[in-house]
């Protein structure tokens, strides 16, 4: 599929690098883009791609929502904008195989909403996060009230969201937006040596694994663990599980088939 705004490269097998490339307007996200990004993940094939690895080309990784196509929105047209975005955000988030965000400059606003879409985030040293909304007169619309005040906890993403800082890779790294900063040329080769790693893990249970936590987030402490010993017990009747088990003992490495 061709794409105007959109970047992949396939060349590594199970992986795939999308990059937003609209580096003019720091990636920022219009509708066009939001479009290709919606197709894009609709389309992925997760079986032949088993990590996807989502960056952005030039200073910014994305550098928000479009401003200049907000500018002019009326209350109904904000309202479809923003459940737009958070709806692809949350198709991100539910895609069967692990998401790393190769974090690489500014992730600002729906820039920083994407990347906590995504199951990891790697950023480069040069990367700056924060959702600067309330500058521009608005909130966050694309989940970030949500998953920010998940992954920080509450206090520290109304000081993120109300003063609208903006802060260093270093300072994501403390407080737990980010989970590995690294030096901008070794960012890609962090983010796909860790896609690497996860290669080699039971894709089956990758899966289930990611599907347990997802679907956990917002269950009480007695729903969410009956439901990872639902999972846990499925694994059970997997191939992946049988090779997996039997590989340990008899003291080689598995060759999981996805089953
Ligand atoms: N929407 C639309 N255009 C954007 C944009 C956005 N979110 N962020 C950057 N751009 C455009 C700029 O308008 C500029 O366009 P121009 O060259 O036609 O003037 C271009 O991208 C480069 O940005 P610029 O501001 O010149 O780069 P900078 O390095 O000086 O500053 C930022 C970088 C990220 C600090 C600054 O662009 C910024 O504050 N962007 C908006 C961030 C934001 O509020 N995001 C949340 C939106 S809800």
């Amino acid at each position: 599929m061709e794409y105007q705004f959109l970047k992949y490269d396939n060349s590594r097998e199970g992986i795939c690098v999308l990059t937003i490339a609209s580096p003019a307007t720091l990636n920022a996200l219009n509708t066009t883009i939001l479009a290709e990004l919606d197709a894009f993940v609709s389309s992925i094939d997760t079986s032949s791609t088993r990590v996807l690895i989502i960056t952005g080309e030039g200073k910014a990784f994305v550098a928000g929502a479009d401003i200049a196509q907000m500018s002019g929105l009326n209350h109904d047209e904000g309202y479809e904008f923003g459940r737009y975005g958070a709806t692809i955000f949350k198709k991100i988030e539910d895609l069967e195989i692990p998401v790393i965000a190769a974090v690489n400059g500014f992730a600002l606003g729906g820039g920083c909403e994407l990347a906590m879409s995504c199951d990891i985030r790697v950023a480069s040293v040069k990367a700056s996060f924060g959702q600067p909304e309330v500058n521009l007169g608005i909130i966050p619309g694309f989940s970030g009230t949500y998953r920010l005040s998940k992954l920080v906890g509450q206090g520290i993403a109304k000081e993120l969201i109300y003063t609208g800082d903006r802060i260093s890779a270093d300072e994501a790294l403390r407080i737990g937006l980010v989970n590995k900063v690294v030096a901008p040329d070794e960012l890609m080769d962090t983010v796909i040596a860790m896609a690497e790693r996860i290669l080699t893990s039971a894709p089956v249970a990758v899966r289930y694994a990611k599907r347990c936590i997802n679907e956990n987030y917002d269950l009480t402490a007695d729903e969410a663990i009956a439901l990872e010993n639902r999972y846990f017990a499925q694994c059970f009747a997997t191939a992946d599980q049988k090779e997996g088990m039997s590989a340990f003992l008899e003291k080689r490495k598995p060759t999981f088939e996805n089953k």
